[in-house]
């Protein structure tokens, strides 16, 4: 209920500010006691992104505050999600791609720090109530909050993943955060993105008070505001981190760390995080200032442009499964207990699902179910949620599950006649609506689909080795899928928290189709006398997670040889046929093209000019950009963007260049601008 504004000392009552009433985003009314209801829920969206609109809203909030805290007539304000499940996910990221100039960016920042310094200077008590995730801006703005309450729930997790996006944070959470939890907790939030969860936010500080659930937000908060409750900063142990020599010691470290995960030419953002901290760290007030210095060319960087639309990418593909699918997944049958069979199971059930698992063999079936205990162990952190992940976890000899299961993986050794007439044998006991899947890499679904009376049903369902990492799963229409079962193939991996790609049944699909060209030619490239150490590295200059020749050896060179086959690039007598020939096969054997210790490949160490890796790995990284060319005219994904999301997530093509095609198309841009110049 709005309060009625009595007017004290003759002044005038105060009026709704302009537009109160007509807010969009957010819901604000003050109550009774004077407590000021502040809601965020933003209009026509799931989740509450700080645009410049609710920005703008906050602002005139912030207004009335200030009034009401003058005249007495407001006593608190709180702040609120009005969504069901998160408070907020950070800075709208789609206006960061209008700015041109860091001169653009600190102005906009500008407006955004005042309003934040006004919030934390309201002489009235600032509380905000968090359910959900609240991360980048939202964390942020809660720091400038006087006090903080979240959720014990799960779903309540704070954390800083600008540097997800070659950024960090921007509007004085670095300053903030660090007073409130002490340099180590808090560089570490913002190095790492990592999600903090609710009860380790508290422990470090970000967080003052916990309650739980949801529904006990409201009252808390109310509480702490006719307390006049307040956070304390770090305690004085944590704050003498902050200065020298100790913070020096401490930002040499973190360079150390961060060296060993990224290459500063690549991600500069963590680089000049630590800059930052270590130049300006010891004053709260100068690092405020230096940290809208040191952000601006950061967000204006192609690094961090680029990483932004990976960021983009990945919600393109999470659109490929419809959002109005009413169908919902719960039951899985896996056939195949190998490799990739007790993995994908392993994967489901982690992901909430009931999962039954048939082999030919009874023992293959309980190694593959053993084999998952690692992935619940760092999954579940309760010894009953791994009972229950386990519970899930069916072995299922007979196939008893088929029936009742609503997707059908079918993960057996990969031959023709084989797949055919299982799934000839399965077209009759599946329940109406299942979705009936192949994992199959080479075979083309249609054809394994021949012998089906209803050959429409049968789709890709095409996982990564190691299915735990491996982000993307490629949804294959063959020429007779039907499309909705496509689209519930999509749906289907997206709710076991994976991108789904829908690709063309052509050999290689996508993925391997264009990973192929660019590991053969490596392996040339070998045998014609280039050492496998300067692949590895030029291909790591570049970019990309791994060298190719490191990666043929993780991956087993059976399987690249398979794959070579398949797409006739294996030719008759070469280095990958002759090691496989004398078994040896990568990693899982100890031996490949190199020999492998304690899972680390046996590298000399050498160095080599950076300009010559430079050279070598933009040679290396062409045959991968040209097959993405050919991939994309053969329409084997929908469009480009879908290339270059299949391509850095299949693959781990380095996102800070932004997927194949995009970064094809800067370097044909920055050759004509050349040109022009001339
Ligand atoms: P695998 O040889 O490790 O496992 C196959 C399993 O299927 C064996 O345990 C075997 O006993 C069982 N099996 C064979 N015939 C069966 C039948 N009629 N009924 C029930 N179980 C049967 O093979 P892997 O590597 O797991 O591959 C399986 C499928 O996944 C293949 O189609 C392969 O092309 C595909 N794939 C493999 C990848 C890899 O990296 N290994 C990556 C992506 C797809």
């Amino acid at each position: 209920m709005v309060q009625d504004n009595v007017a004290r000392d003759g002044e005038e009552p105060l009026a709704p500010p302009a537009g109160t009433l007509a807010f969009r985003d957010w819901r604000f009314s003050v109550d009774q006691e004077g407590i000021g209801w502040a809601i965020f829920d933003r209009e026509g969206a799931s989740a509450n992104a700080l645009g410049s609109r609710p920005l703008e809203e906050l602002s005139a909030i912030v207004d009335w505050a200030e009034e009401g805290a003058r005249r007495r007539t407001m006593c608190g304000l709180v702040i609120l999600s009005g969504k069901e499940k998160g408070f907020i996910v950070g800075a709208d990221i789609n206006e960061f791609d209008g700015f041109e100039t860091e001169a653009q960016v600190i102005d906009r920042l500008r407006l955004v720090l005042a309003l934040f310094d006004r919030i934390e200077r309201l002489s009235i008590p600032v509380v905000a109530g968090i359910h959900g995730v609240c991360v980048g801006g939202g964390l942020e703005l809660i720091l400038a909050c006087h006090y903080r309450i979240a959720t014990r729930d799960p779903a309540t997790r704070v954390g800083f993943p600008e540097v997800k996006l070659g950024i960090f944070p921007g509007w004085h959470g670095t300053a903030r955060s660090i007073r409130q939890a002490g340099p180590i907790a808090a560089m570490q939030a913002m190095l790492t993105g990592s999600m903090i969860g609710a009860s380790r936010a508290r422990a470090i500080g970000l967080i003052d008070e916990l309650v739980a659930s949801r529904g006990a937000l409201r009252w808390a908060a109310r509480k702490a505001v006719l307390k006049k409750r307040k956070s304390k900063p770090a305690g004085f142990t944590k704050s003498l981190l902050t200065r020298w020599p100790a913070r020096a010691l401490l930002a040499k470290k973190m360079r150390d760390e961060t060296k060993k995960k990224a290459r500063e030419a690549h991600y500069p953002a963590p680089f000049r995080l630590i800059d930052l901290f270590e130049l300006h760290g010891g004053d709260l007030e100068a690092l405020k200032a230096a940290e809208t210095r040191y952000f601006a060319p950061l967000l204006i960087s192609d690094q961090s442009r680029n990483l932004r639309r990976v960021f983009k990418l990945s919600e393109l593909l999470k659109a490929q499964a419809p959002k109005d699918q009413a169908w919902k997944p719960m039951r899985v049958h896996v056939i195949g207990a190998g490799t990739m069979g007790a993995d994908i199971a392993g994967w489901c059930v982690a992901s909430g699902m009931e999962v039954t698992l048939q082999d030919l063999s009874p023992e293959v079936i309980e190694k593959g179910i053993k084999a998952q205990g690692k992935l619940f162990s760092r999954k579940f952190k309760t010894r009953a949620e791994r009972a229950a992940a386990k519970a899930r976890l069916i072995a299922d000899p007979a196939g008893a599950g088929v029936g009742r299961a609503d997707v059908i993986i079918e993960a057996i050794v990969e031959r023709l006649d084989i797949k055919q007439k299982l799934f000839a044998d399965l077209e009759g006991k599946i329940k109406p609506g299942a979705v009936l899947a192949t994992n199959t890499s080479s075979l083309e679904i249609e054809a394994i689909a021949a012998p089906l009376k209803d050959p429409g049903r049968l789709i890709g369902i095409h996982f990564f080795n190691p299915v735990a990492q491996m982000p993307l799963v490629e949804v294959v229409r063959g020429a007779s899928s039907r499309d909705d079962e496509v689209k519930k193939g999509a749906t289907f991996v997206t709710a076991i928290g994976k991108f789904p790609l829908v690709a063309k049944s052509v050999p290689g699909f996508l993925v391997n189709r264009v990973l192929a060209p660019y590991m053969m030619s490596a392996m040339a490239r070998l045998e014609k006398g280039e050492e496998k150490e300067k692949i590895d590295e030029a291909a790591r200059t570049f970019g990309m997670p791994m060298g190719p020749i490191e990666l043929a050896d993780t991956v087993g060179l059976d399987v690249c040889a398979h794959v070579g086959r398949i797409l006739g690039l294996s030719p008759e007598g070469s280095m990958l046929q002759r090691l496989v020939e004398s078994k040896k096969l990568g990693k899982k054997l100890g031996e490949g093209f190199y020999v492998w210790k304690d899972g680390k490949p046996d590298k000399a160490e050498k160095t080599y000019a950076p300009a010559e890796l430079d050279r070598l790995g933009r040679e290396l990284i062409d045959p991968l950009i040209r097959e993405s060319e050919r991939a994309l005219e053969e329409r084997v994904v929908e469009n480009a963007d879908l290339v270059d999301a299949g391509v850095i997530f299949g693959t781990g093509f380095a996102p800070f260049r932004g997927g194949p095609l995009h970064f094809r198309a800067s370097e044909l841009r920055e050759e004509a601008a050349k040109e022009a110049a001339e």
